[in-house]
């Protein structure tokens, strides 16, 4: 039997040997572009496997022997390094740096897509608009002359926004006004058909929206929509997007977001066979909510300004803030 010191030094070996095939094999700059998020998020989580592994061997070999150490290699190190390898091969296109890009060809292009359709396929729209309505947080103008002003940051396809309109245009007065840092208007068939239904050209920055407003003539809105947007993207300036938020908003109006609340390990899992099959089973990625949970509570600017009402549950819920003063 191997002493604890041959038996750590051979694994730890093993799994800088393997490590070091896939780095220069796929996480280098390939195509002349630079090493993309997706495949360092793989690459961290291979380091991370590699490390759990030590720790367990560690602690194993002072007991047992080294054919525990190769099994747990065998069953968990070396499918994982699969996994990796091809979904790195997958990646041709994303780069660091444009992993929020939504453009035809890189990963996150019909993101917004797939998960709208996966997201409908729960009924999610018809969902969260009851619950959010129920939750009675949200008033809006049934007043000719003044419309509720809604506007979504990050609207990307804008499919829940026109689906949401749709829904309001009968019974309430509203003007809905879409903006995203990666215009999608392109894409959209059912834009420019109903002058209270807007999209803005150009790529628009949600951290801007004061200019924005300004530049449409707009002075205050009445709930600002951010579904895994700008918030989910910049999970460091929260503070900021509230207190640009808070200045924008008329008297008791809102922002809402995304606040799904899923199984960590099937999001974890289903955003693997995202990253290899493109395809959504469950929800891939955590909510905004999760993303921002430590920038918004005690003391946070979120906090002390906005009240804060859950609406609905599961993957339905979302969070309504709600202007305080
Ligand atoms: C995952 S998509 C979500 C799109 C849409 N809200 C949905 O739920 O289907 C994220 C969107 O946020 C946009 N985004 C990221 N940071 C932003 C920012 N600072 N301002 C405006 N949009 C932003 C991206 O361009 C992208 O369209």
């Amino acid at each position: 039997m191997m002493s604890l010191l041959e038996s750590g030094t051979l694994f730890l070996t093993l799994g800088i040997f393997l490590y070091g095939i896939l780095y220069f094999s796929f996480f280098r700059e390939k195509n002349n572009q630079k090493i993309s998020k997706g495949i360092l998020f793989f690459r961290n989580n291979f380091v991370r496997v590699i490390a759990g592994l030590s720790l367990f061997a560690i602690i194993e070999l002072t007991t047992r022997n080294i054919h525990h150490i190769l099994f747990a290699f065998l069953t968990v190190v070396l499918p994982v390094a699969v996994l990796n390898l091809v979904a790195a091969l997958k990646m041709d296109k994303l780069t660091e740096g444009e992993v929020n890009d939504y453009r035809v060809g890189y990963l996150q292009n019909n993101w917004s897509d797939k998960s709208y359709k996966y997201l409908q396929s729960k009924d999610w729209d018809n969902t969260v608009f009851k619950k959010v309505h129920e939750s009675g947080a949200v008033k809006l103008s049934t007043v000719e002359a003044n419309p509720s002003v809604i506007v979504s940051v990050s609207a990307n396809r804008a499919q829940h926004e026109l689906s949401l309109f749709h829904r309001l245009k009968e019974n309430y007065n509203v003007k809905l006004i879409c903006m995203d840092a990666n215009n999608a208007k392109d894409q959209i068939d059912e834009v420019d058909q109903d002058s209270r239904f807007i999209y803005l050209d150009g790529d628009r920055d949600a951290f801007n929206l004061p200019a924005i407003l300004d530049e449409i003539q707009i002075g205050q809105v009445d709930i600002i929509l951010d579904k895994k947007g700008a918030l989910w993207h910049n999970s460091k300036k929260v503070d900021t997007f509230f207190e640009i938020a808070y200045n924008k908003l008329s008297p008791g109006g809102v922002v809402i977001i995304d606040g799904s609340q899923q199984n960590k390990v099937l999001t974890r899992l289903s955003f693997l066979y995202y990253q290899l099959f493109r395809t959504i089973i469950y929800p891939s990625e955590l909510s905004t909510l999760n993303k921002i949970e430590g920038a918004i509570g005690s003391g946070s600017f979120a906090d002390q300004h906005f009240e804060r009402i859950d609406a609905g549950e599961g993957i339905f819920r979302t969070v309504i803030f709600k202007k305080k003063h």
